[in-house]
């Protein structure tokens, strides 16, 4: 059997006439920067998301950049960011001369130790960026109590982390909505991907929210006056067609990856070598990837992969460990946790269009190669 760890055309081909009239739509009406889909959707995914403001920009790399840049994350100013995490989390600050300040991981959730994050406060320090990694939120009642504290900026990095909620001054919230600015990814393989990149910016405050449509274009608001050195990142009309109908079938979607997540960890958890991370309280999580810790998992991902099983390492070398971030002066043994899970996790295939028997062999096999 071949288990892929991503595959897009099981969905396409499910629902192919949909895609096609969206696709079309958008070429017959020929509006294709910022069109009629793009203005529709980030209505749609505002209303989802419980958001005052929505703006597609191009990806989740650019959302991130132009967040940091607007909330000046910039010039010699520290910014706290985890080291286990994908890059864009914290090129972004790095590339406007801000000074990545990594911070250590909870091995249990997977996400950012804050009480580490506080630790390394200092007087220039102007922000954070919590991710909500994986399939749960990093615990933002306290990310909010740290800013309050310390006068921190906060850009969620919610590339990830599409519908996933989060309990906060005793409400539901949506990851993501809940800082200065959250930003989303639309990557094709992420809960809510499209069919190229894509990304998404959102606020609950009206200047942040000028600023944010502005910097998109360059940073006017009227066309060739430019009030800021802003950039050009827009979400592309054909995505945000193939978003819109994608929308209407996310709470399903995320339902069948829960499925799918209830029965590996029913499998997995009677396999002494597999770790399986926790959903803690006040986190309703979305599956957008499902990990395992395990001993020897190199040689596992070779063993899976021998026998059809597609399988990714999310992340394989923490960010203080990059060859690019050496001028910051960190060295290996630094941030313990996040370079022994680097080690031990490896992702399974996780999509809505997974069949049940499919999950089955890819935990037989892992059965095995543990009993061999
Ligand atoms: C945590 C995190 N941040 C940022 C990004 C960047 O998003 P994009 O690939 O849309 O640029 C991603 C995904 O790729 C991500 O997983």
């Amino acid at each position: 059997m071949n288990v892929p760890f991503y595959t897009s055309t099981r969905e396409y081909r499910a629902h192919k006439d949909e895609f096609d009239a969206a696709v079309l739509r958008v070429m017959e009406r020929g509006d294709f920067i910022l069109g009629e889909e793009v203005a529709a959707f980030e209505k749609e995914a505002a209303d989802f998301l419980g958001a005052r403001y929505a703006l597609g920009v191009a990806s989740g790399s650019d959302a991130l950049v132009i967040g940091s840049d607007i909330l000046g994350f910039r010039d010699g100013a520290e910014v706290l960011t985890p080291t286990f995490t994908f890059f864009a989390s914290t090129s972004c600050v790095a590339r406007l001369g801000a000074k990545p300040v990594f911070v250590d991981m909870d091995p249990d959730t997977l996400n950012m130790d804050l009480s580490d994050a506080e630790r390394r406060v200092t007087k220039k320090t102007v922000g954070i960026i919590p991710v909500h990694l994986f399939v749960q939120a990093t615990p933002m009642q306290k990310v909010m109590d740290l800013a309050r504290a310390y006068n921190l900026k906060v850009l969620e990095d919610a590339a990830e982390a599409w519908g996933m909620e989060t309990k906060i001054n005793e409400n539901w919230k949506k990851a993501g909505t809940i800082g200065d600015i959250g930003i989303y990814s639309f990557f094709p393989t992420k809960t809510l991907g499209a069919y190229g990149d894509a990304g998404l910016m959102v606020t609950n405050d009206e200047e942040l929210y000028k600023k944010i449509k502005s910097y998109r274009v360059h940073g006017s608001t009227i066309k060739y006056h430019h009030d800021y050195i802003g950039y050009n990142s827009r979400l592309d009309t054909l995505q945000a067609a193939i978003l819109r109908f994608k929308l209407q079938r996310t709470k399903e979607s995320i339902a069948m990856r829960e499925r799918h997540a209830v029965h590996y960890t029913e499998r997995l958890s009677r396999i002494a070598e597999v770790r399986i991370p926790k959903i803690t309280e006040n986190n309703r999580g979305v599956y957008y990837v499902y990990n395992i810790l395990v001993p020897r998992r190199d040689e596992l991902a070779t063993f899976l992969k021998e026998n059809g099983i597609g399988t990714s390492i999310y992340y394989p070398i923490p960010l203080h460990l990059q060859k690019c971030f050496a001028y910051l002066g960190y060295r290996e043994g630094d941030f313990p946790v996040a370079e022994r899970v680097s080690k031990e996790i490896i992702a399974l295939p996780m999509y809505p269009e997974l069949h049940d028997d499919e999950v089955e062999y890819v935990c037989d096999a892992i059965a095995s190669f543990y009993t061999r």
